[in-house]
């Protein structure tokens, strides 16, 4: 189904996605339901029935706390199809629990996510530790619909549930030396076969500029189509940053540490000249394997002979979060 281009690289999907007459319908449906203003929740709630025509997976069901409203941030709609649950649930990149897409699906199912702490130390004022359940509420939880871009050149487009990491940074208070954000994901050999791989150095570890992570688009998220995160999806929380190739936004998030240097992130590690520290989605620099001008969304009708898109700078977030990037070389610090 997929083919290795490197022995330390992200794959290359090649298998088709023909996407049924059902699910055209329900997505003019979903562009109608749009154009009438229908709200968050209820988009949420037309893409999970439409999953449920096809379920892949057993879906973890709601959560009180994820009925979000849609989100006032700037950028955080998209009038785009969404992308069925049954592929945003099942064609998945978490090498802890296998390299093939298939595999986090399966494999993710015995991932116990209860008792969980998120640890937020570092250069902070108020260093703490915050169980799942306060972090559930720790602010009102939002609907926002973004477009991912893996940087191996596929996208989807997602309604996540969370709110801006931000609200989570203010409870800590950075100090003025605290420059860049490190986020520490779950390494349990217990219950991640995946780690018996040296695919990447474990745990997978993800950086960001306190700038970037202060950012309203920066989100944590909890849950996906109004429902809590499938554990291959990232449960029970992780990080999405819609600007940046899918790599920079961590799953199952253990811990938060602010630093005064950049963090050592773990596919720059791996493979420093291919995936450096920004990451940002640009169609102007390609990865050293490939082009990164075009992309193929998952699903759409006609798989891999559907006309691929044209990929959009900063994945379509410039107007929000260009001026991060002011007189900055994008080529050297791709
Ligand atoms: N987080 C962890 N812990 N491990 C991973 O392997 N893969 C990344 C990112 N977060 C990954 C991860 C990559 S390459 C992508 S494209 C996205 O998760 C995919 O998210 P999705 O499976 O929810 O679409």
């Amino acid at each position: 189904m997929i083919v290795r281009t490197a022995a330390s690289g992200f794959t290359h999907p090649t298998s088709s996605d023909i996407t049924s007459q059902a699910a055209y319908q329900s997505r003019r449906e979903w562009m109608q339901r749009l154009a009438l203003g229908a709200g968050g929740a209820s988009l949420a709630a037309w893409a999970g029935g439409d999953a449920l025509a096809q379920p892949a997976t057993a879906r973890p069901g709601k959560l009180a706390a994820l009925s979000g409203a849609r989100s006032s941030v700037a950028g955080a709609a998209t009038p785009e199809a969404l992308t069925r649950y049954e592929h945003a649930s099942a064609y998945n990149n978490f090498y802890e629990f296998g390299t093939d897409k298939a595999e986090p699906a399966v494999n993710a199912k015995s991932l116990p996510t209860r008792p969980w702490t998120v640890a937020v130390e570092g250069l902070v004022s108020k260093p703490r530790s915050f169980d799942i359940d306060a972090l559930l509420k720790l602010s009102a939880m939002e609907e926002r619909i973004y477009r991912l871009r893996c940087v191996e050149g596929w996208s989807m487009v997602i309604p996540w549930v969370g709110y801006s990491l931000a609200a989570l940074i203010k409870q800590v208070q950075p100090l003025g030396s605290a420059k860049y954000v490190e986020l520490v994901t779950l390494a349990d050999p217990k219950s991640m076969p995946g780690l018996r791989s040296n695919v990447l150095d474990w745990p997978y570890v993800e950086g960001l500029r306190l700038d970037e992570a202060l950012h309203p688009l920066t989100l944590l998220a909890f849950g996906m189509y109004g429902e809590v995160l499938p554990n291959q999806n990232g449960a029970p929380l992780r990080l999405v940053v819609p600007w940046k190739y899918g790599f920079k936004s961590g799953k199952s998030l253990v811990k938060i540490r602010f630093t005064d240097k950049e963090p050592r992130t773990a596919w720059n590690v791996a493979a420093p000249q291919e995936y450096g520290f920004y990451s940002n989605v640009n169609p102007g620099v390609a990865h050293p394997r490939w082009s990164q001008a075009t992309e193929r969304r998952i699903g759409e009708e006609g798989g891999l002979l559907a006309k691929r898109r044209k990929t959009l700078m900063f994945n379509g977030y410039e107007p929000q979060v260009g001026q991060l990037y002011a007189g900055m070389d994008l080529s050297k610090f791709f």
